[in-house]
């Protein structure tokens, strides 16, 4: 057994996730965590003990090493899976074999999940929202919370504590040696934990305004929020009010232009849209895609309320490369965003047409017809490049 040192969230209560520095994509490689991420799961020792939540398999014999530095795994009584998400449960399996004693709980989609998966033949225990389970002093009280953002997914509340264990949500993918906000750099970690609620939740944001509201009128008590991914947050309002916010789309005055091009003629638009746009003091922010962080740019997307694409056009059509970028958009539904298209092309047209479907389809409101120039955009097209680009300002001033 590897030594490790004891994290302890409160009293009671330990940290016994992983912690995953090289990781560098997500859900397949849709989502890049160049700072890689943790897998978070929490000990609780009372008259019982009990496991919220595993690791990714690849990591269990990490947390076995910090349950077994604390607690016999024969002496734990429940296991608690929150999600069935192979990140959280991927090393159920090994855990139950060295928990023999252990009951699984979990609510009956996560039940469906877990079977449908990994095929085990477990000694389930099925809880639903307002379900207790006491160890001692401590309670644990179970919160379904569906679509958030899995149907399965639920948070595990400890009231004595008040200390909420919501897995996914709250989250950041970030490695680190600390365990609290607190203690590392907080604008990163808000950075972070934009870029997880774009790229993860944003299409959820109405029902996490619903489970917000719904929380506070249970008058839950929240001293700490302890996600499934990255650091806890010690002053859980700071998270909560962030994602009040993210989920009813106010955003920042500023403008996302993204884009790619064949022969630079798209591009001198878009660098004279992004002038357009800061000569009304408006923020814009240049992108172009194939050679950004596309996960990155869905985050700006989220943070900034104009969200403009251009695409040169080839056969018939937007350029491949935007596609990922713009399907991704599509799925996430970014709320209460105007936008706009813009490309050139040579003879047929085409691209920022598709670019416009597409930003429809997201549901982004358009402020104007796509902007299009045939082959190189002349000083008089370049004019109205900046014009287009002023309106875009105007309008997310307004
Ligand atoms: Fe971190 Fe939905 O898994």
């Amino acid at each position: 057994m590897n030594m490790k040192t004891e994290v302890k969230v409160v009293d009671g209560v330990y940290w016994v996730g992983a912690v995953d520095w090289n990781v560098r994509y997500f859900h397949g490689y849709t989502y890049t965590t160049p700072r890689g991420t943790t897998y978070n799961a929490y000990l609780i020792q009372d008259e019982k003990v009990a496991l919220v939540d595993t690791v990714y398999a690849a990591f269990t014999g990490e947390m076995m090493d910090r349950i077994r530095a604390l607690v016999d795994p024969e002496k734990i009584d429940y296991i608690i899976a929150n999600h069935v998400e192979t990140d959280h449960s991927g090393a159920l399996a090994a855990m139950l074999k060295a928990a023999k004693n252990a009951k699984l709980v979990c609510n009956q989609r996560c039940k469906d999940g877990l079977e449908k998966n990994y095929f085990g033949n477990w000694d389930y225990s099925i809880v639903k929202t307002g379900d207790t389970i006491k160890l001692g002093k401590k309670t644990l009280t179970f919160l379904e919370a569906p679509m958030l953002h899995w149907p399965d997914s639920m948070f595990t509340y400890i009231p004595e504590d008040e200390l909420l264990l919501p897995n996914d949500a709250f989250g950041q993918h970030l490695a680190s040696t600390e365990r609290f906000v607190e203690d590392y750099d907080e604008a990163i970690v808000m950075q972070e934990a934009a870029k997880y609620y774009a790229n993860i939740l944003m299409p959820m944001s109405p029902l996490i305004t619903k489970k917000i509201e719904e929380v506070g009128k249970m008058n839950l008590k929240i001293r700490m929020i302890a996600p499934s991914h990255g650091l806890i947050w010690r002053e859980p309002q700071k998270i909560v009010n962030a994602y009040l916010r993210w989920a009813s789309g106010e955003a920042d005055k500023a403008v996302l232009v993204a884009y790619d091009t064949m022969w630079t003629a798209t591009e001198k638009m878009a660098l004279s849209i992004v002038e357009g746009i800061r000569s009304e003091g408006v923020p814009a922010k240049l992108v172009r895609i194939p050679v950004s962080d596309r996960s990155d740019a869905i985050a700006d997307c989220l943070l900034m309320k104009g969200i403009l694409v251009g695409s040169s056009t080839i056969n018939r059509g937007m350029l491949p490369s935007l596609s990922p970028f713009l399907e991704d958009l599509k799925g996430l539904r970014p709320r209460k965003k105007v936008g706009a298209a813009f490309g050139s092309f040579g003879w047929s047209g085409g691209g920022a047409e598709s670019v416009d479907k597409i930003l429809r389809e997201a549901g982004v409101e358009i402020s104007a017809e796509p902007l299009t120039v045939k082959y190189m955009p002349n000083a008089e097209e370049l004019k109205k490049c900046f014009e287009f680009g002023r309106a875009m300002a105007q309008k997310v001033k307004a």
